[in-house]
């Protein structure tokens, strides 16, 4: 039997059934009982706010899938290239596609130049590496007037290319500026992550070892996507103006700066310096308990209440990274954080687990990537997230702009009170 839920309104007696579909229903039942009645859901924790083929989660379980494949499948045996293709398309490419869209990648990476010279070369010498990452990402769409016609297919394929493929080259550009170091342009002979890679630390001779470049593709393999999160959900809002995916990506990006978003793992990594010694761990457990406000950063997840699959897979990628680098040194610590508060009934109860943040900027840092960057190293794989989802929400005959209601909780109608009077 088909599963319905039945509301009541109280006031007029009126009621109405409506289906229930994999434990979600219509917000139409509100709307039929009174127009003028509405749901209170800050931070939309009870709130479906599309329909999605992209990305499944299941909190509980801790599964993850992008199109139906398990993200391990895709962390052992894909590369972040065919990812994108699947993410953007619901399929995996056959070789001749994924020829194709490689090579359509790899041929847009280079910037204009004067995004460089006019642009970037203008923040302050000290500008944090995320921020300057979120306006180039505003900035590039200007380059391009198609950007605007969303409603033609070739133009938006067009700029989902070029925003894949420039992100790398945005992002190692913000990074060499902030070093006062030369611009390294593009190889596109390079894989994607070897490109990327080499943008970043090419001086002389500089080889790139292989297990460090699939670390870097596996790393972006799990960052890619994660449906409704802060900065999806920004694309989303931004998107549903039909504002250009420029513009609407530089806001998701923003969200993730936020230290409860992306920023995490620069947060994740501070911390665990500033803790210092694994002897210090039981000390700094007592004051995330004590509930004066200070969090385990890397720990917790709005959906994930079991444990994070990337997680999991991040923390076999940092064993991987550390055979070629040595082993960071927080490792340590670390491990003993995570082992003492796996066993703490504080974040058993809170059902709290290390999320993809936590080894995360472990991985980073033994890369030689500084703390800084750690946010840009997530934005870069998002971006086809977040496209996936502009793409899909623009096909979605379901969605209009994004307007949500509100409380109003102010003050009553009350004259204007002249300053003299004041
Ligand atoms: N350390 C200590 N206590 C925590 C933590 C934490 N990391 N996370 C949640 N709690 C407690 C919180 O104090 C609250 O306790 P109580 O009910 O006693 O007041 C309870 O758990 C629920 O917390 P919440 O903030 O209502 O949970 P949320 O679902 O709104 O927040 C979160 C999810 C990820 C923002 C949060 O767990 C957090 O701040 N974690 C640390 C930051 C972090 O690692 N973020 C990365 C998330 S994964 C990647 C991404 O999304 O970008």
């Amino acid at each position: 039997m088909a599963e319905t839920i039945t509301i009541t309104d109280d006031r007029t007696g009126k009621t109405v059934t409506v289906p229930i579909t994999d434990g979600i229903f219509p917000a139409t039942a509100v709307r039929e009982l009174d127009p003028n009645l509405f749901i209170y859901d800050p931070a939309f924790m009870q709130t479906a706010s599309c329909k999605s083929a992209i990305t499944y989660l299941d909190g509980e379980a801790g599964v993850l899938r992008y199109r139906g494949y398990p993200i391990e499948q895709l962390a052992a045996k894909s590369t972040y290239l065919e990812v994108a293709y699947l993410l953007l398309n619901g399929e995996l490419p056959n070789p001749q596609q994924l020829s194709t869209w490689t090579d359509e990648v790899v041929h847009h990476t280079f910037i204009h130049e004067n995004m460089r010279k006019r642009f970037v070369d203008g923040f302050h010498y000290d500008a944090h590496p995320m921020g300057m990452l979120v306006s180039s990402m505003a900035a590039l769409g200007t380059f391009y007037n198609d950007a605007k016609d969303i409603d033609d297919k070739g133009s938006r394929d067009k700029q989902i290319m070029r925003l894949i493929a420039k992100m790398p080259t945005l992002a190692a550009m913000c990074y060499r500026f902030s070093l006062g170091l030369p611009f390294v342009y593009p190889d596109n002979n390079l894989s994607f992550p070897a490109n990327f890679l080499n943008m970043m630390w090419k001086v002389g001779d500089y080889e790139i070892d292989p297990r460090l470049e699939r670390a870097m593709d596996v790393l972006f393999i799990l960052h890619a996507d994660h449906e409704q999160n802060c900065g999806t959900t920004a694309m989303r809002v931004v998107g549903s103006s039909h504002a250009d995916p420029y513009s609407a990506a530089a806001a998701a990006a923003a969200a993730l700066y936020g230290p409860a978003h992306g920023g995490a793992n620069e947060s994740a990594v501070r911390m665990l310096t500033e803790i210092g010694s694994m002897d210090n761990v039981p000390a700094f457990l007592e004051e995330v308990r004590s509930g004066r406000g200070t969090r385990l950063m890397g720990f917790g997840h709005r959906v994930y209440k079991n444990f994070d699959p990337r997680a999991t897979l991040i923390k076999q990628t940092a064993y991987d990274v550390f055979e070629v680098t040595g082993k960071n040194p927080l490792l340590d610590i670390a491990l003993k954080l995570e082992e003492t508060a796996l066993a703490d009934p504080y974040f058993i109860d809170h059902k709290l687990y290390p999320n993809v943040d936590f080894y995360s900027g472990l991985i980073y840092q033994a890369l030689g990537f500084p703390v800084a960057m750690f946010t840009v190293l997530f934005a870069i794989p998002r971006t086809v997230g977040w496209l996936a989802h502009w793409q899909e929400l623009l096909a979605d005959k379901d969605q209009r702009i994004s307007r949500p209601r509100q409380m109003y909780v102010g003050p009553d109608a009350r004259d204007y009170v002249p300053m003299t009077a004041r």
